[in-house]
């Protein structure tokens, strides 16, 4: 990835105001007999263009974070706006990409999953389907627009997935571990072609992954979350820190770096 490409990304805090923000947000799962807290009192902000990435350990709450900003779940502590609205419900502006396979509908053409969100959300037929085939053409998947998701491999589904949450135009991008279940090539593919999308679009991306060499890659900036309950334990600007290409040695000094911060770092009380 070039300089240029993260020079556009870096967020100007001083200037900009965020998209999203997150304010002192704890977020509660009532079981029958007990009370999980998933995360505590976390705060941070997401810019315009700017890719964000979600690091923590497995149960830190990066999925629960990601469901709230979705709208999915209201935090019993803090705030969560975007625009300046506070986020009370899902919505078309925020698209979400998941981790499974099967997140298509089984029965439809790869082009019809694109479609079917816009088609629910009020656009036309013909329009629908002119941003899905555009969609499909931006992940490289124009031959597949007739297939169905059963013919796909698991990167193609995952393009697909993908195409859909873009074709939406939403204002933010959220992905949960998209990649978690690729092989080691597919998913180093899929990273990169990722990043050519957002340089080519440009949108704005939230990537939750528990891997430190995917976050480093994928981010301009990099929350990283505390074991569970996930708390804010440090924030990291990639390209500050001189981000380069995956064998640069900031790149190793930047991962060892979160390494250490991750594995020896003293568990933060509350
Ligand atoms: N539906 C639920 N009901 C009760 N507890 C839940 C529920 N979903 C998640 N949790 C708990 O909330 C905490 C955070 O879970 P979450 O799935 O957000 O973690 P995560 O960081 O995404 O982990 P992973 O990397 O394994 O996906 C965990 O302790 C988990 O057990
Ligand atoms: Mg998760």
């Amino acid at each position: 990835m070039s300089q240029a490409l993260d020079a556009q990304a870096a967020p100007d805090a001083q200037t900009l105001k965020p998209l999203v923000s997150v304010e002192g947000v704890t977020l509660q799962y009532k079981t029958p007999d007990h009370l999980v807290t998933a995360t505590y009192r976390v705060s941070f902000e997401i810019f315009q263009r700017e890719r964000l990435v979600l690091l923590g350990p497995s149960g830190c709450g990066k999925s629960t974070l990601l469901k709230a900003i979705a709208g999915f779940l209201q935090p019993v502590e803090g705030v969560i706006t975007l625009k300046d609205r506070v986020v009370s419900g899902p919505g078309p502006d925020r698209m979400m990409v998941f981790q499974e396979f099967d997140q298509l509908l089984p029965w439809k053409s790869v082009c019809a999953n694109v479609a079917y969100p816009m088609l629910v959300n009020g656009v036309g037929k013909a329009e629908a389907n002119e941003r899905a085939l555009e969609a499909l053409a931006k992940v490289n998947l124009t031959k597949f627009v007739d297939a169905f998701p059963h013919m796909l491999s698991g990167g193609m589904k995952q393009r697909v997935a993908i195409a859909r949450a873009m074709a939406m135009k939403p204002d933010v991008l959220l992905m949960d571990e998209p990649y978690a279940a690729l092989d080691a090539l597919t998913r180093r593919k899929m990273q990169d072609e990722l990043l050519q999308l957002w340089e080519d679009i440009g949108f704005t991306l939230v990537f939750v992954t528990h891997s430190i060499e995917e976050a480093v890659v994928v981010g301009s900036r990099v929350v990283v979350l505390s074991p569970h309950p996930g708390q804010v334990r440090a924030e990291l600007n990639c390209h500050e820190l001189g981000f380069g290409q995956r064998d640069s040695v900031e790149f190793g000094r930047l991962t060892n770096r979160i390494s250490h911060m991750l594995f020896d770092g003293q568990s933060i009380a509350h």
